[in-house]
């Protein structure tokens, strides 16, 4: 439906990787560190036509030399990220092209994304503000203040969010210019009331955010 409308991809690779103990992005899964496999499923995604890789200001000039021995005819640029992941994505938006009216904004710690979820996101924003991957809750959901439950939720209404989240670029930069913060873009988008729809994910989608998540990322490998 969006055969007009281009989409450029930002890759969020400028953490500090504070509960893994050290910059994951940049440490070898494989024979490849781990930003690369991430990357090299958004090359192969022909719906994206351009990429920005944003890491951390003192890894921009290897992330930047090592982009450049990459073989693709895709436009993939690095940019220096911020102290939060929003200022990292925010610095990735403007610094695509002009004529992207479609943004996909994705965890560079995700390395198991496919391109067929990428494109679900895409197609998702034909009639929505934006649309994002999440996979619904198989454990049920209880809200708890100190050790009290107040709550169980409606299991059935409960989704986890991934990345991919793809937004049209203008709503998705105004959300980022908000003054509030919060772990997902989809929530910034929703602040300001914009319409943001899910498509199912898979729990190979997950992130690598300990050194468990790691250990689990070799073996899939494997
Ligand atoms: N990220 C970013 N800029 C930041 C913070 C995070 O681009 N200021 C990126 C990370 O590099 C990662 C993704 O956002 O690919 C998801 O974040 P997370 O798993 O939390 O990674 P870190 O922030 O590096 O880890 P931690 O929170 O444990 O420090
Ligand atoms: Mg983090």
């Amino acid at each position: 439906m969006h055969e007009t409308l281009k989409a450029g991809a930002v890759i969020a690779a400028a953490g500090s990787g504070k509960r893994f103990g050290e910059k994951k992005q940049f440490k070898l899964l494989g024979r490849r560190p781990l930003l690369f496999h991430t990357l090299t499923l958004f090359l192969e995604c022909d719906n994206i036509s351009e990429i920005v890789v944003v890491v951390p200001e003192d890894d921009l000039d290897n992330t930047q030399r090592e982009l450049a021995s990459f073989t693709s005819t895709k436009h993939a640029i690095a940019v220096a990220g911020g102290q939060r992941r929003k200022d990292s994505v925010y610095n990735g938006c403007i610094a695509l092209s002009e004529d992207i009216s479609i943004i996909t904004v994705h965890d560079a710690a995700r390395p198991f994304v496919t391109p067929e979820l990428i494109n679900a996101t895409i197609q998702g924003c034909a009639d929505s503000d934006g649309c994002i991957v999440a996979l619904p809750s198989k454990d049920t959901v209880k809200q708890v203040l100190g050790k009290n439950i107040q709550q169980t939720l409606d299991r059935n209404a409960i989704w986890l969010a991934q990345t991919p989240q793809t937004f049209h670029r203008d709503i998705l930069i105004k959300a980022l210019q908000q003054k509030i913060d919060a772990t997902d873009e989809a929530s910034m988008v929703e602040a300001l009331s914009g319409n943001v729809t899910v498509v199912e994910g898979t729990s190979s989608n997950f992130k690598i955010t300990t050194v468990e998540d790691w250990n689990m990322a070799e073996k899939v490998l494997s």
